[in-house]
């Protein structure tokens, strides 16, 4: 029994002078592992004479229970101080730099959307939008684009199949993804009477892939329909936009051409921005760009949406913004739009 009672004595004295869990898992073995001392004696039991094993078995079993105890206190008390400690350890420096996140910036396509829907608002355009999967009706019938016009070829448009997709492409589907602009001025004049003065810039859909082609691309469409439009009024507000967007000294030049949703047509030439109109690569040796697609509404045009041809004109225009993007920063590829390369965006930046 004094032998116990020594134990008991040697583990608080060792039990006091503990401060981690490793030395709580030395103080386990010493004491209650295979060869530690409570063990030791539970088996020095069996040299005992019977009558004294129940109650010095008693005693063991209860030193090992008090140890037991002592050491469970021990290690909540040791992992708590632990935790504790850890987390004090890992406490945020505050004085420590923070992470640097780049700024982002805005695309050279959409800043150079933004300028032209500032220079159209100057001369008091509203912005109207339309749905990019359009109707047949909107992007080609209601716009005198007869049913064998070439700009319905299947390689030009992209026809969405009815339902949803999935199924095969219909021969003849009638809804497309618009392949351009115009559209819009007939959702819009189809909803309000003249006079009517806004531009509607978005995304258009064409089959079409090499250095100039994408087969999306933005568009900025332009329609003014009032009693007395004309032509002039059409080649004063161009003039002005292009002498805001690149220089007052930029030449214009209109040249007759074809449109079905126009009469007469016209395709708009400015002065080569690189070679100040001494013939270059860019505008193959004749001194000037094209830029612009316009003309006078076509009275069938008027006739589809309602209006009366006889009291009311206007003119249209559309402009391609990649174009326009390329010319004012000097870039020979409209692939390095879409290709999300980051030295070719930061370039941009302002
Ligand atoms: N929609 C024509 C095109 O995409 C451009 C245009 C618009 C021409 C308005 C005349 C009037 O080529």
């Amino acid at each position: 029994m004094e032998e116990i009672e020594r134990i008991r004595e040697a583990f608080d004295a060792d039990s006091r002078g503990i401060s981690s869990l490793k030395d709580l898992n030395r103080l386990r073995i010493k004491y209650l592992g295979r060869r530690g001392l409570v063990i030791q004696e539970l088996k020095s039991l069996s040299s005992l004479p019977p009558s004294e094993r129940p109650p010095r078995g008693r005693a063991i079993n209860d030193l090992k229970a008090y140890i037991e105890s002592v050491m469970e206190r021990l290690e909540e008390e040791l992992s708590a101080a632990e935790l504790k400690q850890k987390i004090e350890a890992e406490s945020i420096d505050i004085t420590l730099p923070g992470k640097y996140i780049p700024p982002g910036s805005s695309h050279p396509v959409n800043r150079v959307l933004d300028e032209i829907v500032e220079i159209f608002r100057f001369m008091g355009f509203t912005v109207e939008e339309g749905p990019e999967v359009e109707l047949d009706y909107y992007n080609f019938e209601a716009l005198n684009i007869p049913k064998d016009h070439p700009a319905r070829e299947m390689q030009d448009t992209f026809y969405v199949a009815a339902g949803g997709g999935g199924g095969r492409l219909p021969a003849e589907s009638d809804v497309v993804l618009r392949t351009h602009t115009s559209p819009v001025q007939i959702r819009v004049m189809e909803k309000r009477r003249p006079p009517l003065r806004f531009i509607a810039p978005g995304k258009v859909y064409r089959c079409d892939a090499d250095v100039s082609h994408t087969p999306m691309f933005h568009q900025v469409e332009g329609l003014m329909v009032d009693e007395g439009v004309t032509f002039a009024h059409l080649k004063g507000v161009l003039e002005l936009f292009i002498h805001r967007l690149f220089s007052t000294d930029t030449p214009v030049r209109f040249r007759p051409s074809y449109f079905p949703f126009t009469e007469p047509s016209a395709e708009v030439d400015i002065g080569c921005i690189l070679c100040r109109g001494k013939g270059c690569r860019v505008c193959k040796g004749t001194g000037w760009l094209e830029v612009l697609g316009a003309g006078m509404v076509h009275p069938r045009v008027f006739e589809a949406v309602g209006y009366d041809p006889e009291r009311y004109t206007g003119f249209a225009f559309g402009m391609g913004v990649e174009r326009l993007t390329m010319l004012k920063f000097g870039i020979d590829d409209i692939r390095l739009f879409f290709e999300n390369d980051i030295r070719f965006l930061k370039q941009f930046r302002v």
